[in-house]
């Protein structure tokens, strides 16, 4: 008798043993605070006067969002869970943001994310054919329902403690803050990407909760208050970068994405220090798609800081993990839109080290 009711027991017992063997190596986990949205692209030879009607040439949906584009780049790397903490409304654009999330890897917990009576944010595209030229309609919706409290309560309630915390500014100013500081609290590397960029000020009360903000060139710009056609070049961008870490607070690192130029990585000598290490890094040198023609740099910005999560997660050192994202990246705009590899796609150069030598 007890044989046949042991075989049970035993198999539980192992299989329990093995999720938690798993559970404690799975410590890695990126969560993603933001923005997702439904992209409605119309593409047009002629674009309508007010009040007139046109007939367009085609049209396209595709899932967007920095947010969203952000948790499916650090999935795309296939190192580790991520989960999206955002808001959708009850609409068919969030069944097919969530399908998405489904088929990148990204975890989402359906039954917080998704509020009835608001749409999903959507935004709506014109790209003039003729010229290349587009202009949006971003409509937030249900991203700006997401609270300080509802961030604060998803990110306390994960399974797993966060290793790293990424956040955008396409969400309420309130519940962004709220990410850092939970991440904080976590124990978590907190991320963020000052995208859209503010007016300077804004963000004074988030530095102290930052460990590694990510602008590019305009947005360091714009968050640290220079005008916009300021001569400067890279020893300006050094210069604002440094003033970020020793005078607003940031606690590791700046690291302002450069294009072509991949990125600059301002960090803290040690923790508390005043010295700073400036080093510039880019693509590695052996990924294969380098030279390929370049479709289009819609969600290079977002590649990189999902990456860049992924990566730090991993326990990947900071310029390491800087270059690597620059190579996620790359890949990025050789294909259209915001779109990104599968972990399968991922070459030997952006594997991690210990486990690829490239
Ligand atoms: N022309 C390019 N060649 C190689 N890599 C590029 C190029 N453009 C962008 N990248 C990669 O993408 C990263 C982000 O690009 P960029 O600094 O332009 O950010 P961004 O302006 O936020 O991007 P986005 O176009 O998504 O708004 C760079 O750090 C770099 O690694
Ligand atoms: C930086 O990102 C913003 C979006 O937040 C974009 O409008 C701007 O063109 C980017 N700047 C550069 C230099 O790529």
């Amino acid at each position: 008798m007890f044989k046949t009711t042991l075989g049970p027991f035993l198999l539980l017992l192992l299989s329990h043993l093995s999720s938690t063997a798993l559970a404690f190596t799975m410590k890695a986990r990126v969560a993603v605070v933001g923005s997702a949205n439904q992209d409605l692209t119309t593409y047009t030879a002629v674009l309508p006067q007010m009040g007139e009607t046109v007939t367009g040439t085609t049209f396209a949906t595709s899932c967007g969002g920095k947010g969203s584009n952000q948790a499916c780049a650090a999935a795309s790397l296939g190192l580790t869970p991520v989960t999206m903490i955002c808001r959708m409304g009850d609409d068919v654009f969030a069944k097919d943001l969530l399908a998405n999330f489904k088929k990148k890897g990204v975890h989402v917990d359906e039954e917080a994310t998704i509020l009835q009576g608001i749409s999903t944010g959507v935004a709506s595209i014109v790209v003039d054919t003729k010229t290349g030229d587009n202009m949006i309609i971003v409509t937030p919706g249900a991203n700006h329902q997401m609270k300080a409290s509802d961030v604060e309560r998803s990110l306390k309630g994960l399974s797993e403690k966060p290793a790293a915390v990424v956040v955008q500014l396409e969400i309420l100013k309130e519940a962004a803050l709220a990410a850092l500081k939970t991440g904080s609290e976590l124990g978590a590397i907190t991320i963020l990407n000052p995208a859209p960029a503010p007016e300077a000020g804004v963000l004074d009360d988030f530095y102290k909760y930052t460990d590694i903000i990510i602008p590019n060139e305009t947005e360091l710009r714009k968050i640290c208050g220079v005008v916009e056609d300021a001569k400067g070049g890279s020893d300006m961008e050094e210069y604002l970068a440094k003033q970020l870490l020793t005078d607003s607070g940031v606690r590791k690192a700046v690291i302002v994405t450069l294009g072509a130029r991949g990125a600059m990585v301002v960090a803290r000598d040690q923790e508390g220090a005043d010295g700073v290490t400036v080093s510039y890094v880019n693509q590695p040198d052996d990924l294969p798609c380098k030279n390929d023609p370049i479709a289009d740099t819609i969600g290079a910005g977002d590649a990189f800081c999902g990456a860049l999560a992924a990566y730090l997660s991993s326990g990947v050192g900071l310029e390491e993990a800087a270059a690597m994202a620059c190579g996620l990246a790359s890949m990025s705009i050789r294909r259209t839109g915001a779109s990104y590899p599968s972990p399968d796609e991922i070459p030997d150069c952006l594997k991690i080290k210990s486990a690829v030598d490239c």
